[in-house]
């Protein structure tokens, strides 16, 4: 089925958020090394960033790394290491041709040296960007995020620059990474998982989640769309009864 003739053009969600996982089983599958299957799962963040800019998606947030993956393999820390520095390079044109933005959450400083460098870069040259905001989590965990709002929000309580009655959810959101960010409409999660595994935990309160079977480099522009067609047609109720939508 062709999903993309069937999406409503008018309900396309703002923001999407996505788990992209399955790499390594991926490349086991083909009896190939796992860095295999993170090389061809950078295909896939090419073909879906694309399709979310024709659409209309207004900001994709991609989980690249996360604070846990530390515990990998050196030898596959490195590689995808590596890897980001070596597609950020190549990327940073086909980005500012198709006027997308790049931004990153989660702890760089404790990025090596060069891929800091080259995520500080590709920001840089593609900030002017406006048609949609790629952000790449990197070594990134929703936790760690958490407590880093609630420092600095203690912080400005002591330095007497806030009150407790100013600390509300609105202030909150607004000392998060994604504090210029809408909330994601959508999380989508690849290779059968069905966990957040510390991902955006503040932010998808109130998300819908999406879950497929299908591995990451597998994940192709029509399973995007057919992503975003059962978005559309689930009841976002926020806590309402159905016939009180209606009204
Ligand atoms: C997701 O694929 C990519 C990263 C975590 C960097 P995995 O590498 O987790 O693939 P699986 O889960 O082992 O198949
Ligand atoms: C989550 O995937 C992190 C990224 C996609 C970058 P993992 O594959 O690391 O998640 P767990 O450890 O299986 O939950
Ligand atoms: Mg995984």
């Amino acid at each position: 089925m062709n999903y993309e003739d069937l999406l409503n053009k008018e309900k396309i969600p703002q923001h999407i958020a996505i788990i992209m996982d399955g790499n390594g089983r991926w490349a086991k599958k083909k009896g190939q090394p796992r860095v295999l299957g993170h090389r061809a799962g950078v295909k896939t963040v090419r073909r879906i960033t694309e399709a979310c800019a024709k659409i209309g998606v207004k900001y994709l947030t991609l989980y690249a790394f996360s604070t846990e993956n530390w515990n990998r393999p050196a030898f596959e820390v490195n590689a995808l290491m590596r890897l980001l520095v070596e597609t950020l390079n190549k990327e940073v044109k086909i980005l500012n041709k198709n006027n997308i933005q790049l931004q990153t959450i989660g702890d760089l400083t404790g990025l090596p040296k060069r891929s800091k460098a080259a995520m500080e870069k590709a920001i840089e040259a593609t900030t002017s960007n406006n048609r949609m905001r790629l952000t790449l989590a990197l070594n990134y965990s929703g936790r760690w995020e958490i407590v880093e709002a609630a420092k600095t929000l203690a912080q400005k309580a002591i330095a007497g620059e806030i009150n407790m009655a100013d600390i509300n959810e609105e202030a909150f959101s607004a000392a998060l990474t994604t504090y210029d960010m809408p909330d994601p409409d959508l999380l989508i999660r690849t290779s059968g998982e069905t966990r957040l595994s510390n991902y955006l935990l503040w932010q998808l309160a109130y998300s819908e989640f999406y879950f497929t079977p299908l591995l990451w480099p597998d994940f192709m522009e029509n399973d995007l769309y057919e992503a975003i067609y059962t978005f559309q047609n689930r009841e976002r109720r926020y806590g309402k009864t159905s016939e009180q939508l209606d009204e």
